[in-house]
């Protein structure tokens, strides 16, 4: 499926006029006058951030960093049934697969090399993979080409400018991306604008405790001048390429821009945007796990305080082996 046949989606970057011009070789705003070019099939919809005088903007520093380390990378041997069996490996993506029905719209925002929007798509769901770094993206791209999947699609685009119209998808899903960014909360506000009513919002962002492992590892490899790797779990994986084990130890320990948050500052930013929440991994309340089959939409209380407290200490452990992650999941109420 082309670009074209979803040309009643985009907007410009530049104006957010619902007018731009899809074309094969170039893209154009018929409001302020833009024009955005193509890139083999990548149109390159970036706009940087305008923001007041004096307030940081890390996105130049984050795309270089990308550009020249693609994240997560392809291992050499991937081929649909590799990514689709790696996906499944990991617990989220196999429910968001399991549960997450054909022919609803995604768009993942800092998709990197897009593994995640790659898989989503073989499911016949039309999915919108989209970052910052071209060569991420095009990596993302080759792997679809090479093996024809012709529901996702690829678009440069920053977070914070996007070229998509308000309320144009089921699954806004943005993963690892957030605490990259100089604003989180403006970036997630940013991108909660994208989901229809109904929709779901899927972020997943560094942890406060679930991170103190890996600053831990960063301080002793930077003292060490980066002996001592075998301590990260995924360093030692035997399965994986050296690009790929490259890229996880430049985004882990070299990053130069890191945030990190707890589950109850987002319940804050959902409040805020007028989402519900919906779920949490970990589970936000303290003594229930997450389930193999767990309902990745049904609505789950936050549970309190203290409670997610307990939950985000036992982080300190857990986050060690994945870098220190959590999922928040929210819904923008539905219309009328
Ligand atoms: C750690 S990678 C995560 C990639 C992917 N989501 C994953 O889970 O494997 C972070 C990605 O966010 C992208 N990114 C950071 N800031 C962004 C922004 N303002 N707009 C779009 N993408 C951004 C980066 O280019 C990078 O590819």
């Amino acid at each position: 499926m082309s670009l074209r046949e979803h040309a009643a989606l985009f907007a410009c970057p530049k104006c957010q006029a619902a007018s731009l011009a899809v074309d094969a070789s170039s893209f154009h705003c018929a409001s302020c006058g833009q024009s955005f070019l193509v890139d083999d099939e990548i149109p390159q919809l970036f706009w940087p951030n305008q923001w007041e005088a004096g307030k940081s903007d890390v996105t130049e520093q984050v795309r270089s960093f990308y550009e020249e380390t693609p994240f997560p990378n392809y291992d050499e041997f991937d081929s649909v049934a590799s990514l689709a069996e790696k996906a499944r490996t990991g617990i989220f993506a196999r429910l968001l697969d399991e549960q997450v029905p054909p022919g609803v719209r995604i768009i993942e925002c800092g998709s990197g090399t897009a593994q995640l929007s790659n898989f989503l798509s073989l499911a016949n769901r039309n999915v919108f993979a989209t970052d910052l770094c071209m060569n991420s993206l095009r990596l993302g791209r080759d792997f679809a080409r090479r093996h024809q999947l012709a529901r996702v699609h690829f678009v440069q685009m920053n977070l914070f400018r996007p070229a998509f119209q308000p309320e144009s998808f089921h699954l806004v899903i943005s993963n690892g991306v957030l605490h990259h960014t100089s604003d989180p909360f403006l970036a997630f506000r940013s991108i909660s604008r994208l989901v229809k009513p109904g929709g779901y919002i899927l972020v997943g962002l560094y942890h406060r405790y679930g991170r103190l492992v890996t600053d831990a590892r960063r301080a002793l490899f930077r003292l060490s001048g980066d002996r001592f790797q075998a301590l990260d779990p995924n360093l030692r994986r035997e399965q994986s390429s050296d690009a790929k084990k490259q890229a996880w130890f430049a985004d882990q320990y070299k990053h130069p821009h890191e945030s990190k948050h707890t589950i109850g500052e987002t319940l804050r930013w959902l409040d805020a945007v007028g989402f519900r929440f919906v779920k949490s991994l970990p589970i936000s309340k303290p003594f229930r796990s997450f389930a193999d089959d767990e309902k990745l939409f049904a609505p789950d209380e936050p549970g309190n305080a203290l409670e997610r407290l307990l939950v985000e200490l036992g982080m300190i452990a857990s986050g060690s082996r994945e870098g220190g992650f959590f999922i928040v999941i929210g819904q923008k109420p539905p219309a009328g």
